[in-house]
């Protein structure tokens, strides 16, 4: 059977082919297989090799073909993950082998996961290469505990922000000030270990400490988990739990309309 007999038909539309010697960059979703788009299924199904992080819910590589080589190149627990250059390079040599070489990372490659660095070295070895972008976890994680990102009654703007930068601290180039100012929601990736030091930036900027945060654990997954706590008591408790990673975190009004249910996982 070929790679694209089981994909939808479309008039006028036709799916792209994986071909040797090329890299496909993909998103994996936040976690639910039913969250994968169908380009990133389609990837799957006719890659002879796939790399991937630690995020990526490995059900999905089920879908793959049964001869497929896979990499792992998350962190394995007591060891460093592989460096960045390192990832690339394996992806560089994996094409120039003129493998079907399918990239995976969790969510969407271009949010908070180090894909654009992905894509300029393979640009800078001449490697060719395209995007498949993804569900991120911070869009659909917040729908997932009933939470919509914009809403007009409470913003207009929404803010993503990552807890922390290459060297693991809060990223020192946030205008906390004009953060706080302009964006009713703020979204926070990788920030549970640092939620204290992110409640004093916004609230010496000006947000009160009675705002409503949800924070959410294992978004889209069966043990999705939802704490709903307040900005000024935000980072105390348990939060520091690593059993609640990954997870994201919303800052803002939205997070208190009523007015919709929460998905209950069932993957
Ligand atoms: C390296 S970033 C990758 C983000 C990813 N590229 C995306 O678009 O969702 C990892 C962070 O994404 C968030 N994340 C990813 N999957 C998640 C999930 N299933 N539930 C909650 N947060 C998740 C967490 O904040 C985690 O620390």
């Amino acid at each position: 059977m070929s790679w694209n007999s089981q994909l939808p038909a479309a008039a006028g539309h036709e799916w792209p082919e994986l071909m040797p010697g090329w890299v496909w960059l993909a998103g994996a979703g936040p976690g639910d297989p039913g969250l994968v788009t169908l380009h990133t299924w389609s990837a799957l199904q006719q890659a002879d090799v796939i790399v991937h992080d630690a995020l990526v819910d490995t059900r999905i590589l089920q879908w793959a073909r049964g001869d497929a080589s896979i990499e792992f190149v998350g962190k394995r627990a007591g060891q460093p993950s592989p460096t960045q250059a390192t990832v690339s390079q394996l992806l560089v040599r994996l094409a120039r082998e003129n493998r079907r070489v399918l990239r995976l990372k969790g969510g969407d490659p271009f949010v908070f996961g180090r894909g654009g660095e992905e894509a300029q070295d393979l640009l800078r070895a001449g490697v060719p290469f395209r995007v498949l972008p993804g569900v991120t976890a911070g869009i659909a994680g917040l729908a997932y505990a009933g939470i919509a990102v914009t809403h007009r009654d409470t913003n207009h703007a929404v803010t993503f922000l990552t807890g922390h930068d290459r060297s693991g601290d809060v990223p020192t180039g946030i205008d906390w000030p004009a953060v706080a100012r302009s964006s009713p929601v703020i979204v926070l990736y990788m920030a549970l270990r640092h939620l204290r030091e992110i409640r004093q930036h916004l609230i010496a900027a000006g947000r009160p400490s009675d705002e409503p945060v949800s924070i959410i654990c294992r978004a889209t997954l069966a043990d999705q988990r939802i704490i709903e706590t307040t900005l000024g008591s935000m980072g105390d408790a348990s939060i520091h739990d690593a059993t609640m990673a990954p997870a994201v975190v919303c800052v803002g009004e939205v997070v208190r309309l009523p007015s919709m249910p929460e998905w209950t996982p069932v993957s």
